[in-house]
């Protein structure tokens, strides 16, 4: 049976939900069935040599959704594109969360980082989900959280919306109420909380994001530094993550 492969998907809709965030469903019955949490498609973009990755934020029906954020010139295109057009979409690639049965998980998303959570959400059972933003117009899918049966937890930086403060600063009073976490999001953040779980002595899974190009492993523009048996390696961010056991990465600075 397949794992991966490139298909062409019909756009359902691409809709605004936030300032600069998109929300894009595109069909393909082979492909999007195949998707598991923390694993991402690669998306052509016309005119664009190199694919854009993005996390797989739901997969139901024969639908992936995507959500983005416009940063250059690749999402800005992604977001001009229209219903009925036809995306030729590499996935699912990576190798994404593992979840088991009989755990309550910590799920903790940090701005654009909350996508993959969500699909994540829907894989554990009572899942406490913490999502932090900069400020209110950024917060995105809390109602989606909500129908999924999370318990639910907003942060903001300026205090905009929810607790004014970092995911970190609730992480460290419900730890005792989870037996492991799973992480997407900026990597000072990931680091924080790392060392939260660390100190706490709960295993800990990253969701890491570095420059792509293959998204195969084939390319190595995605190497990162991982500890594997006391020792330093190089490992592939798209093929061998991008989920990684928190201990075993080396963080820069
Ligand atoms: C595994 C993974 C999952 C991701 N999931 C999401 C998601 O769910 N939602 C979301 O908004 N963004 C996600 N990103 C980041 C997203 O891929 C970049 O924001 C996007 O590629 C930027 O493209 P651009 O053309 O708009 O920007 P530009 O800066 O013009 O891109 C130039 C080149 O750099 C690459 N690039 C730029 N920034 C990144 C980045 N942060 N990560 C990887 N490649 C980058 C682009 O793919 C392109 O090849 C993810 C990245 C990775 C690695
Ligand atoms: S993007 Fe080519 S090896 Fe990861």
């Amino acid at each position: 049976m397949k794992k991966y492969d490139v298909q062409k998907f019909e756009l359902l809709s691409n809709e605004q939900i936030a300032d600069g965030i998109f929300d894009m469903r595109v069909k393909n019955d082979e492909l999007a069935p195949l998707a598991k949490c923390g694993q991402f498609a690669h998306v052509y973009v016309p005119s664009k040599t190199l694919r854009r990755p993005i996390s797989v934020c739901d997969s139901e029906n024969g639908v992936l959704r995507l959500v983005y954020q416009v940063k250059g010139e690749g999402t800005k295109i992604m977001s001009e594109m229209k219903k009925g057009e036809s995306v030729d979409i590499l996935a699912p690639l990576g190798n994404g969360f593992k979840i088991e049965k009989g755990k309550r998980y910590c799920l903790i998303g940090g701005g654009i980082g909350v996508p993959p959570m969500l699909y994540t959400a829907k894989q554990c059972e009572n899942p406490l989900v913490i999502t932090g933003f900069r400020n209110k117009d950024l917060i995105i899918l809390q109602d989606d959280f909500k129908k999924a049966g999370a318990e639910l937890v907003l942060t903001t930086d300026d205090g905009s919306a929810g607790i004014h403060g970092f995911v970190t600063d609730v992480l460290k009073e419900k730890i005792s109420e989870v037996d492991e976490v799973c992480a997407c999001g900026p990597t000072p953040m990931l680091k924080a909380i790392a060392d939260v779980c660390k100190e706490a002595g709960k295993p800990c899974q990253i969701s890491l994001e570095e420059r792509m190009a293959c998204g195969m492993g084939a390319c190595l523009v995605c190497a990162v530094k991982v500890r594997k048996n006391g020792e330093e390696i190089m490992q592939h961010v798209c093929k061998n993550g991008p989920v990684f056991n928190a201990e075993e990465v080396v963080f820069n600075g």
